[in-house]
């Protein structure tokens, strides 16, 4: 029995936050950041949109575009590092809007790995024989948690979702072995010091601006080069695959150099390596399912992905899948609206 994955479905919100708009509050340039990170613009949710919301708006993009019976679906993670509430699950929000009334939800939060680790979580359960219909979605308004004020995030991080159909299937195409790993010495390089049970929301931590994200940038940018580049190497003999075998990479969009990097470690040519932060941003757990999103009609039956990813935790892994057949096509169009957001709204909304 394996798990294949038969839809796949997006969202990001329209308003976007480009570069020079981003010079015009914090000291940096556009040629700094476009040159350090390969971003030139991040989409960004307006304050009446949640975490949920975007996922679900990325699954009725996936019921919109593909012949699935949202009845039929039994389970969804959602994977967010920026739930709706510390408490209800942000998946229950998004059960009740997507009409899963046959479902059981949950969040998983495993940060920028959190995509990868749901899949082999769902691909699991399928395999084990007690589903076979399971949504996987990757989620985060990571501008709720980002610092417009520090220029060391500001200009990484973008608001997207994506969300994957998997099914079982007697074949062999789909969800192959994975390579999962945690550190939690990495925790304080990365990480929302505030608003959890260690520090919980007073005034002083307002003050001390600590519910934004912090990150040891240069730190974290080592170890997820080293970190994605031994794991891809270790998953690929695993699976007993070369990196000749791998028709595409799905990198986690964190930084274009550390992708850049990775692929040359892994000896693979770069035109193979999806890239879209350009457009994005680190959208943290929606980074990959944005890029399945994004690229699916390039991927062909039989063809072998290489997806990877490293993040706050620290988290990461890599996991080799057989690309297999799509459910037949609602429409064929894809509407990517889009209009651009001044600093000012985006200050605004925090
Ligand atoms: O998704 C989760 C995992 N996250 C990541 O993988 C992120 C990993 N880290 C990174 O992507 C990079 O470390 C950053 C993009 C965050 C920073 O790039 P960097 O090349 O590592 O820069 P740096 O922090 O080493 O700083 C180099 C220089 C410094 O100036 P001096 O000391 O050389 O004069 C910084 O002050 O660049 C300066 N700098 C900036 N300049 C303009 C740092 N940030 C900026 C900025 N604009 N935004």
């Amino acid at each position: 029995m394996n798990a294949v994955i038969t839809a796949v479905g997006g969202y990001v919100p329209a308003a976007i936050l480009d570069n020079k708009t981003i010079c015009e509050k914090v000291e940096t340039s556009e040629l700094w950041i476009e040159k350090r990170t390969g971003i030139k613009e991040r989409r960004i949710a307006d304050e009446n949109t949640a975490t949920s919301d975007l996922a679900s708006a990325a699954i009725e993009n996936l019921f919109e575009h593909y012949d699935v019976d949202r009845n039929e679906i039994e389970a969804l993670i959602i994977a967010t590092a920026t739930p709706d509430h510390i408490l209800a699950p942000t998946a229950s929000k998004v059960c009740e809007k997507n009409g899963l009334t046959n479902a059981f939800g949950l969040d998983i939060n495993a940060a920028c790995s959190g995509f990868l680790y749901a899949l082999e979580l769902a691909s699991s359960m399928i395999e084990s024989g007690r589903y076979e219909k399971i949504i996987v979605a990757g989620a985060d308004k990571m501008s709720s948690i980002v610092d417009y004020e520090n220029r060391d995030t500001c200009i990484l991080f973008g608001d997207g979702a994506g969300a994957v159909l998997l099914e079982k299937t007697q074949s062999d195409y789909g969800i192959m072995k994975s390579i999962l790993r945690t550190d939690g010495g990495g925790t304080s390089s990365l990480f929302v010091p505030a608003g959890g049970s260690k520090m919980p929301a007073t005034m002083q931590s307002i003050v001390h601006r600590s519910h934004f994200i912090k990150q040891e940038g240069p730190y974290v940018f080592k170890k997820a080069v080293s970190s994605m580049s031994k794991v891809s190497k270790d998953v690929l003999i695993k699976n007993e695959l070369d990196t000749e075998d791998i028709d595409w990479v799905i990198p986690h969009q964190a930084n274009l150099r550390i992708i850049k990097t990775v692929s040359e470690n892994l000896n693979i040519d770069i035109n193979k390596v999806k890239v879209n932060i350009e457009r994005y941003g680190n959208t943290t757990s929606a980074t990959i399912p944005l890029c399945l999103w994004d690229f699916k009609d390039d991927f062909k039956k039989g063809q072998y992905l290489l997806i990877t990813t490293f993040g706050a935790g620290f988290s990461w892994g890599a996991l080799c899948l057989k690309w297999g057949t799509m459910r037949k096509k609602r429409h064929r169009s894809q509407v990517h609206q889009s209009r651009k957001l001044s600093y000012e709204a985006v200050l605004q909304q925090m």
